[in-house]
């Protein structure tokens, strides 16, 4: 049986709620098993009003009262959130960092010997428990709670166990990647509505064709140019519009942006 049963988010901005709203959303934890920590007096308010769970303006109480303890706040606030907590955290809580560019070390040498710290790098996408989520544990993680904290975070979305090396590409392709879906679902519709489609439903369409496109990859485990085949009809439609994207070099500029986005995420952890 899973040993968390209390989870503790420090920072309730963006990535914090979609924490919440997913752990909500399963009704796998109430918000009695659910709390928060946050420096904004509006943003706890709204948490509050919004999810019913209990948020506090420090971290001591959250830290007593949380079997894991996950910091959603900036990378440059990391290092005074781990000052607030190094004094009341101990070994038998489980302390999971979600800040881009932070690394295990980093944590390691800001808070006593012996606390389970595990990397992870989850996207906005948690909100409605589709999330990609890597996970890194440190040396001194038990297995059974990395075992406990896959479980939990599970709930999200899609976990996978990654070596920290991987985390600056994985911050640029999953951490950053929603938004770069965001913009071609916003292009998309933009085409529709360019078409005479309203505004709504030229949104639905496109969102859903991206949701459909990107199941069918994880279900059918073809590699994705062989599902652009099944698409293409010789002399057809879609071979026009796929010939200018590549003379838009969509393409590249997909894979510019992604690297764009690691390197800044390496640059963060130098910081
Ligand atoms: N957004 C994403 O899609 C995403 C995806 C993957 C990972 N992340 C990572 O998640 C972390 C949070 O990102 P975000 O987009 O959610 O940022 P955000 O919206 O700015 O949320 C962070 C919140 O934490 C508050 N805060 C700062 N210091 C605090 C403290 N000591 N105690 C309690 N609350 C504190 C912030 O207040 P102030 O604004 O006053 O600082 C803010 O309200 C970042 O490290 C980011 O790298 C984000």
């Amino acid at each position: 049986m899973n040993k968390i049963k209390k989870i503790g988010i420090i920072g309730a901005g963006n990535m914090g709620e979609a924490l919440i709203s997913g752990f909500l959303k399963s009704k796998i934890f109430s918000p009695q098993d659910v709390y928060a920590s946050e420096i904004i007096e509006k943003r706890r308010k709204y948490i509050t009003d919004n999810y019913h769970i209990e948020s506090f303006d420090d971290t001591k109480k959250l830290v007593e009262r949380s079997d894991l303890i996950i910091i959603s706040v900036k990378p440059h606030n990391v290092k005074d959130v781990l000052e607030s907590i190094r004094d009341n955290i101990t070994p038998e809580k489980i302390l999971v960092s979600i800040a881009a560019g932070i690394k295990l070390d980093f944590i390691r040498k800001n808070l006593p010997e012996g606390i389970p710290i595990i990397r992870v790098m989850p996207n906005i996408a948690c909100f409605v428990r589709e999330g990609m989520i890597a996970i890194c544990p440190s040396d001194n993680t038990p297995k059974e709670k990395l075992e406990a904290v896959k479980e939990v975070l599970s709930i999200l979305g899609r976990t996978i166990i990654l070596d920290e090396k991987y985390f600056d590409a994985v911050t640029g392709l999953v951490g950053s990647g929603p938004a770069y879906i965001y913009l071609i679902i916003e292009a998309l519709s933009d085409a529709g509505v360019r078409l005479g489609l309203p505004r709504d439903i030229a949104i639905t369409l496109s969102a859903q064709t991206i949701l459909g496109a990107g199941k069918m990859v994880l279900e059918i485990n073809e590699h994705p140019a062989k599902l652009k085949d099944m698409v293409v009809t010789p002399g057809g439609t879609t071979i026009e519009g796929l010939l200018e994207m590549e003379r838009g070099r969509v393409r590249a500029t997909i894979i510019d942006a992604v690297i764009k986005a690691t390197e800044r995420a390496k640059e963060l952890s130098k910081a």
